[in-house]
């Protein structure tokens, strides 16, 4: 017996050590990570894989390499990959190994956010809705349903990855893992603080039982930190945060480089030059690891998107835009940023420092040094004066308000966070030239609304208005709720219906009598709307919709959808008061479109004799139409023009390209008329600032990756239009990129238009600063910008 045992230990101790050795060791101190025995300063870009497909991830991982990154942070996406209780997706974008795999073979690092808890603006902060259904479950709390459930899956990710060998210490990419997300963020503020901290306790225990060989990291977590996790910082800007720990490293999980799109907002836009700023004083403040969220945002593809409202793009105004390519010149002047500090990389970490505030806490000067070697960096807080500062050597540096001067040997400035010296790029659609594929010939086929509006039968009945997400699973957007009455003689009278939302529509007898959403993103609203009865039975059918789960905030999923409990009542419009109260009538209820179910959006060789031809009906709400077309040439993403359609779902060939809504005109706020990179850039209120798109369709153009089309043969794009539109207008085109240069920083107040003539059709021109220059236009910031456009 003990022979027969002894000898399989032995080879698999061999085995071990075999892939330790051919594996690297990752650990840290107190400066930084530690990999192989060497401290290291870290750039990591966040690119989340289901955001694009698996052909455009070895592209969008080579520029992030080549803009100068050392890793690149994925979180995991659960509901991805476990839409149904233990029915498990790895498949196309949720190939996660193939993920990892193509990072490795890139010659990079990974890290592994698992959550499972992600936030994200993903569904339902990628939960599955089915935990609902598990009796006990109470989300992200020490309860034995949602701990065994989110043990089961990391266990599963864990050993996955384990398998395919992607954790350093078996030789693969992944250097850090993450548990839970922003936890603390809430903690305070769920009713029962022992059981949260019981619950981050048990998922740092968790976390490390699974013996990944490399750190676990919570982001947010500045109380209760569990002994064996490191605590990050997530935000715009991380240089005024530290661990309270000693022994442990300042790591960014996430510096935000603009931020996500709702249907109600603007595009938002953060310039290269803040988020330089934010990342010099990070690195002079001690930072070792920093990531960029997002690096590229990509596409919130099907009914992936959380909210609700997040919009299908989720571009971010990342340094690679949603369709992969270089947006300059925020790409170019962080990789200029991120030479240097590699440059800097062992004085950083090995070296004494010291800080000295310059007569004023906005005005910093660190200097680092090591054997006979110094790096200094000077920053300016101040967002509206420039600085003089002179240092040891007694040379006096200038330093532009908000920024960073880098001078690697305390005597050169390499590098200014507020001096760009790389190229614009601006997206542009080229009318005429890149749009292939204008005057779509379309067919259409109306939604069988028939089942609903009469008395065949739902899928079951109860006498009570049910909470939408329980009643779907989530597994579509919509909900029908459909009750009937008898009545007496012809009458008028005022439908009013209350909803936790997000979107409502109305049928009375068959006939559409209204429709409502959420206003601004919110959920609950009152829907009022004028109705006639007839005598006889009358049919009241509401089509509720989701917009995308709820994915933030302390007990996030206990926000409702749909009608859950009413009142829906029939008031009589000259009393105002109440004729019938239908909240407990008998409703029937039905999840999901005839469409889905038929998956009109295959266009199956069944259904074809069901597409009508000839006039094609516009601006009629529940209508699937369809068009055939040519693949634009080359290999450039494609993006189809939705202009002039309502609200609702494209397909390509069968891909879910998400939910469009162009017809959502996006707010006009502040920030739409300021645009100044000096001062602290913020998603809300004053810190809003450089939007752009305001007043406009809040999203017009969406993503087609290229794996979807054909070449060659005829394309199939379906899209289902629920509050009707004019599909006519739409079109595909290839995206097409054109390049600006831009000579110096951009302007604090003022855009000087008059050196334009003297630099026209010339590679190199001179303009002159003269005083009558600078009085003429009104400017007293002494700072003057030159924007040249080829
Ligand atoms: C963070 C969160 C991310 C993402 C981000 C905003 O709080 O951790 O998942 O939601 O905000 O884009």
């Amino acid at each position: 017996m003990e022979r027969v045992s002894w000898q399989p230990l032995a080879l698999l101790l061999l085995a071990a050590a075999a892939a330790v050795a051919s594996g690297t060791e990752v650990g840290y101190d107190g400066r930084s990570m530690v990999i192989d025995g060497e401290r290291r300063l870290l750039i990591s870009g966040s690119i989340h894989y289901p955001r694009s497909t698996p052909e455009m991830w070895p592209d969008l991982i080579r520029k992030a390499k080549e803009g100068g990154l050392d890793a690149i942070e994925t979180y995991v996406f659960w509901n991805g990959h476990e839409p149904r209780r233990r029915q498990y997706n790895f498949e196309g974008s949720y190939d996660i190994v193939r993920f990892f795999k193509e990072v490795q073979d890139a010659g990079m690092y990974a890290i592994l956010r698992i959550g499972p808890y992600i936030c994200g603006e993903w569904n339902y902060g990628g939960l599955p809705a089915w935990l609902r259904d598990i009796s006990g479950m109470q989300f992200r709390m020490h309860n034995n349903p949602f701990e065994q459930e989110m043990e089961t899956f990391t266990t599963l990710i864990v050993d996955k990855l384990k398998e395919a060998k992607m954790f350093a210490g078996q030789g693969g990419p992944i250097i850090l893992s993450q548990i839970e997300n922003e936890y603390g963020n809430v903690m305070d503020k769920l009713n029962n603080d022992e059981s949260a901290s019981e619950y981050i306790h048990w998922c740092a225990a968790m976390a490390n039982k699974q013996n990944v060989g490399v750190p676990w990291i919570m982001c947010q977590q500045d109380q209760d930190v569990p002994p064996n996790v490191i605590n990050t910082c997530n935000g715009f800007y991380c240089h005024d945060w530290f661990p309270k720990r000693t022994d442990i490293p300042k790591i960014w999980t996430e510096n935000w480089t603009g931020w996500f799109k709702a249907w109600d907002k603007p595009d938002f836009h953060r310039s290269a030059e803040d988020i330089a700023f934010s990342v010099a004083m990070f690195f002079q403040t001690r930072g070792s690891l920093q990531n960029y969220y997002m690096y590229h945002g990509g596409t919130n593809f099907g009914r992936t998107s959380g909210g609700p409202y997040i919009t299908t793009s989720y571009d971010y105004d990342a340094p690679l835009d949603e369709y992969g390519k270089i947006r300059q010149p925020k790409y170019g002047h962080l990789k200029d940023l991120h030479n240097v500090l590699k440059s800097m990389e062992k004085i950083l970490l090995h070296g004494d420092y010291k800080d000295t505030t310059m007569g004023n806490t906005n005005v910093m000067v660190t200097k680092y040094t090591l054997d006979n070697s110094s790096a200094c960096f000077i920053s300016n807080k101040f967002d509206d004066k420039e600085v003089n500062v002179t240092l040891d050597d007694g040379a006096t540096h200038v330093v532009p308000a908000w920024s960073v001067s880098i001078l690697p040997d305390c005597k050169t400035v390499a590098y200014n966070s507020a001096k760009i010296k790389t190229q614009t790029s601006v997206m542009v659609k080229r009318p005429g030239v890149e749009t292939v594929t204008d005057g779509l010939a379309w067919s259409w086929m109306p939604e069988n609304l028939h089942p609903f509006m009469t008395d065949e039968k739902g899928n079951f009945r109860k006498n009570e208005l049910l909470e939408q997400i329980a009643t779907s699973g989530d597994q579509s957007d919509y909900l029908w709720y459909r009750t009937s009455l008898e009545h007496k003689g012809e009458s008028n009278y005022k439908l009013h219906v209350n909803t936790t939302g997000h979107e409502l529509y109305a049928f009375v007898n068959g006939k559409l009598v209204g429709r409502h959403y959420a206003p601004n993103g919110g959920f609950v609203f009152q829907m009022e709307t004028p109705v006639k009865l007839h005598s006889g039975k009358n049919y009241i059918s509401l089509l509720s919709a989701t917009i995308g789960l709820k994915n933030y905030g302390a007990l996030f999923e206990m926000m409702p959808a749909g009608i859950v409990g009413g009142p829906v009542k029939l008031v009589d419009t000259v009393t105002n008061t109440t004729a019938y109260d239908l909240s407990n009538s008998s409703w029937s209820y039905k999840a999901g479109l005839a469409g889905e179910y038929r998956e009109t959006h295959l266009d199956k060789a069944k259904d074809r004799s069901q597409w009508r031809g000839g006039t094609i009906p516009v601006h009629r709400p529940f209508t699937w139409y369809k068009a055939t077309f040519e693949a634009p040439t080359g290999e450039e993403p494609v993006v189809a023009d939705l202009l002039g359609l309502g609200k609702g779902v494209v397909w390509v060939n069968g891909n879910n390209l998400g939910r469009y809504w162009p017809s959502y005109v996006a707010a006009d706020m502040d920030g739409c008329r300021r645009c100044d990179y000096r001062g602290t850039f913020m998603a809300d209120g004053d810190g809003q600032k450089c939007l752009t798109g305001c007043n406009e369709p809040s999203q017009r153009f969406y993503h087609v990756p290229r794996s979807f089309l054909k070449a060659g043969e005829p394309n199939t794009m379906v899209l289902f239009e629920e509050a009707g539109g004019d599909p006519t207008r739409a079109s595909a085109s290839r995206a097409a990129s054109a390049a600006r240069t831009r000579a110096a920083s951009a302007s604090p107040r003022q855009r000087w238009r008059r050196s334009r003539a003297a630099c026209v059709g010339k590679e190199s021109c001179t303009v002159r600063h003269t005083e009558d220059f600078r009085a003429g236009s009104g400017c007293d910031s002494g700072v003057l910008t030159v924007q040249a456009t080829c």
